[in-house]
């Protein structure tokens, strides 16, 4: 809290510029006059392709990289002036395996860190415990992490990124190698946290985890923030632009598909498969119907690609998208 009484934006960005030196070449943009806001309490996603500049931003906030210009703060404070009281304030997961000890147990990792946020052997113990309880890994506490699966030392680097006790927490993509069941209890896991009134930064290239999870999501693409949205607005597309994967459809009935109300085009993308891309909420029911009816047996939906839902967010803008 502040002396007024207001709270501070748990993280607050202006501007931000990040430069990277390219052998033989101009500059590489990372980050472009980014912008963002992030409310104490909130979960906010950061959604966008390969090299948009999620985790350049990531690393600046966490202090490991120097912004090349703008200002990013967490709760007031600026990530380079006061890089020291930043980084008790944050909990970083990165994923991968760096920054685990591999033959060092589960348990005895977090306690090492808990160590290092500078909590007593007893207090470090209870952290570590609880902790591994609450990702699921209290089984496998006293097992050394290289016998880990992936999914499960993306458990870990939670488990890691909550031991300081954080008010605010970076999560940089940190479902990836979860299976389906592992990245619904991070769903909970991630609903526990805001209910604690920590703030959560969460980098995905799942739009279904950000439309789920997310009070706000922040689209960025070459560096720059596109737009900053309610998750609803993701639901909404994901949704009207649903699309019907069929194969064995003769050209007579991809035709009739076509002509299906809400039906935006068919496009053939094999010899009788199509992928049907629709344009109105409920769009892809009539579609089903007509395959099944039809008889082809071979059918299925799928939300739209990223690019797909970005290329509408933008078209509604009459932006341009970059190559
Ligand atoms: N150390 C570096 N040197 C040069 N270029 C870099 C460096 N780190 C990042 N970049 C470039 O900055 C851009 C943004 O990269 P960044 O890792 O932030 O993307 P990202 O959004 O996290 O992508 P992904 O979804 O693949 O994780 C990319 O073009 C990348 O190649
Ligand atoms: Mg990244």
């Amino acid at each position: 809290m502040s002396i007024t009484g207001i709270e501070a934006p748990a993280v607050e960005v202006r501007g931000l510029v990040r430069d990277f030196a390219v052998k033989g070449g101009p500059p590489r943009r990372a980050l472009d006059d980014f912008d963002l806001a992030v409310a104490p309490g909130e979960v906010h996603g950061l959604l966008g392709p390969n090299g948009a500049g999620k985790t350049t931003l990531c690393k600046i906030l966490s202090t490991v990289l120097l912004p090349t210009a703008g200002t990013a703060r967490v709760q007031g404070l600026d990530v380079v002036a006061d890089a020291k009281r930043v980084r008790p304030l944050l909990g970083i997961v990165f994923g991968g395996e760096r920054g685990l000890y591999a033959r060092m147990t589960a348990a005895q990792n977090l306690r090492f860190w808990a160590a290092l946020y500078g909590h007593g052997r007893r207090e470090g113990r209870r952290r570590a415990a609880e902790l591994l309880e609450r990702v699921g890994l209290g089984p496998r506490a006293d097992e050394a992490v290289e016998t880990f699966s992936r999914g499960m030392k993306q458990r870990l680097h939670l488990a890691r990124g909550l031991v300081g006790d954080p008010r605010v927490l970076l999560l940089d993509e940190p479902t990836v190698g979860m299976d389906p069941v592992s990245a619904h209890e991070f769903r909970d896991l991630v609903e526990d946290l805001r209910a604690e009134g920590r703030a959560v930064l969460l980098t995905t290239h799942d739009m279904a985890e950000a439309e789920a999870l997310c009070d706000r999501v922040s689209f960025i693409d070459g560096g720059r923030l596109l737009r900053c949205e309610d998750p609803r607005v993701l639901g909404e597309l994901l949704s009207r632009h649903e699309r019907v994967r069929a194969s064995g459809v003769p050209e007579a009935l991809a035709a009739r598909l076509a002509a299906l109300p809400g039906v935006e085009r068919v496009r053939a993308t094999g010899p009788g498969a199509v992928l049907v891309e629709t344009d109105r909420g409920g769009a892809a029911l009539p579609v089903l119907r007509t395959l099944v009816e039809a008889g082809v047996t071979d059918v299925s939906t799928a939300p739209p690609s990223l690019e797909e839902v970005y290329l509408h967010l933008i078209g509604d803008r009459g932006m341009a998208v970059r190559p």
